[in-house]
This record gives structure tokens, sequence and C-alpha cells, in this order.
């Protein structure tokens, strides 16, 4: 598995990962291939930088989308923002969401920025565990989303 930086030309493969890795889990995601498409220009306008491919033997199995210029309302300031993971469901517990994340806490590091934040559905465990095992913890609620925090 190797891990590289995401390019607009990857756009495509993008949509085809996040439509494929959130099957069964519709209610927080976008299905039309037309929304998928807009959502991942959206993250790469917000930082491209941020914005990491994992390879497996030359396929595209998962990405991040890290921003280290999001601000926080409820922090009240700047925090590194963790908009979007996804891993094929073939390719789960390996350990590619993991260096994917961590790839972006380095990045959030280097940006200087002391905490990291995403959002979360409600009834998505499978995901809250994996970033309760990363070291997000909860802490509060809006509609059906949880938003999680940890401390770099
Ligand atoms: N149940 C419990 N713990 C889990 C699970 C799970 N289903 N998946 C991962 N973990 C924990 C485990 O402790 C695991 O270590 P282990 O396998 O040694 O026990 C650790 O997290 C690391 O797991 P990875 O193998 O690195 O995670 P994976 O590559 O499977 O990716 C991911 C996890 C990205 C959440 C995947 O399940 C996925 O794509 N889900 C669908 C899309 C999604 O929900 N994305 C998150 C949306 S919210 C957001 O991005 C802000």
């Amino acid at each position: 598995m190797k891990l590289r930086k995401a390019d607009e030309k990857d756009i495509q493969t993008l949509v085809e990962l996040y439509l494929q890795g959130y099957k069964g889990l519709e209610e927080y995601a976008y299905t039309h291939p037309e929304d998928a498409q807009a959502y991942m220009n959206w993250l790469f306008r917000r930082d491209a930088d941020g914005m990491w491919v994992a390879e497996d033997g030359g396929r595209s199995v998962g990405f991040v989308a890290g921003d280290g210029r999001w601000f926080s309302k409820r922090e009240g300031g700047v925090v590194g923002a963790i908009h979007e993971l996804v891993v094929l469901p073939e390719f789960r517990r390996r350990g590619i969401g993991r260096s994917l994340v961590e790839k972006v806490f380095e990045y959030f590091r280097e940006k200087g920025l002391e905490k990291a934040e995403l959002w979360v559905g409600d009834e998505n465990t499978e995901a809250m565990n994996f970033y309760k095992k990363l070291g997000f913890e909860e802490r509060d609620r809006f509609n059906y989303w949880v938003r999680m925090i940890k401390r770099l």
C-alpha cells in the first residue's frame, strides 16, 4: 500500500471510491454522481494540499480529505478538519484508514494546528469506533451528526 498526494485529475476516481465506500450509509452521503463530483470539487477548493489517495498494486482504494484552514465556529478558531475519508469495503481493517488519517495529522501539525475536528453520522458506528481508536472524542451533536475532536 502506498499513499500519494491527490490531484484534480483524480476527481473521477474519488467520486467512484466515494459512491462505493458509502454503500449502506446513504443517509450520510451524496448518492448522485453529479453531487458527489461537486463535493469532490469543493474538497479540492477547500485544501488540495490536505488530500491523499491510498493505492494498492496501482489501484486507488481509499482517500482522505483534510483541510488545514477550517474555521470551527464551535471551537472559536482554525482547526484541522477531516471532511472525508473512505476506504473500499474489501480493503478495510488493514490499516489503510489509519495511515491516511495519520498523514493528515502530520500535515496539520506541520501547519501548527492544535486540534483536529470532524463530523460523523450518528449511526455510523464503524467510523465512530475507528475515530475513537485514533484518539478522537465525541464533543456535541447537530441533528444526526456527531462532532469529534482530537488534540494533535
Ligand atoms: N469496527 C470497530 N473498529 C474499527 C472498525 C470497525 N468497523 N474499523 C476500524 N476500526 C478500528 C480498529 O481498531 C482498527 O484497528 P484493527 O483493525 O487493528 O482492530 C482501527 O480502527 C484502524 O482501522 P483501519 O483498518 O485503519 O480502518 P479502515 O481502513 O478499515 O477504514 C473507515 C476505516 C475509513 C472508517 C472505513 O470503515 C470506511 O471507509 N467507512 C465508510 C465511509 C465512512 O464512514 N467514512 C467516515 C466518514 S466521517 C468523516 O470522514 C469525517
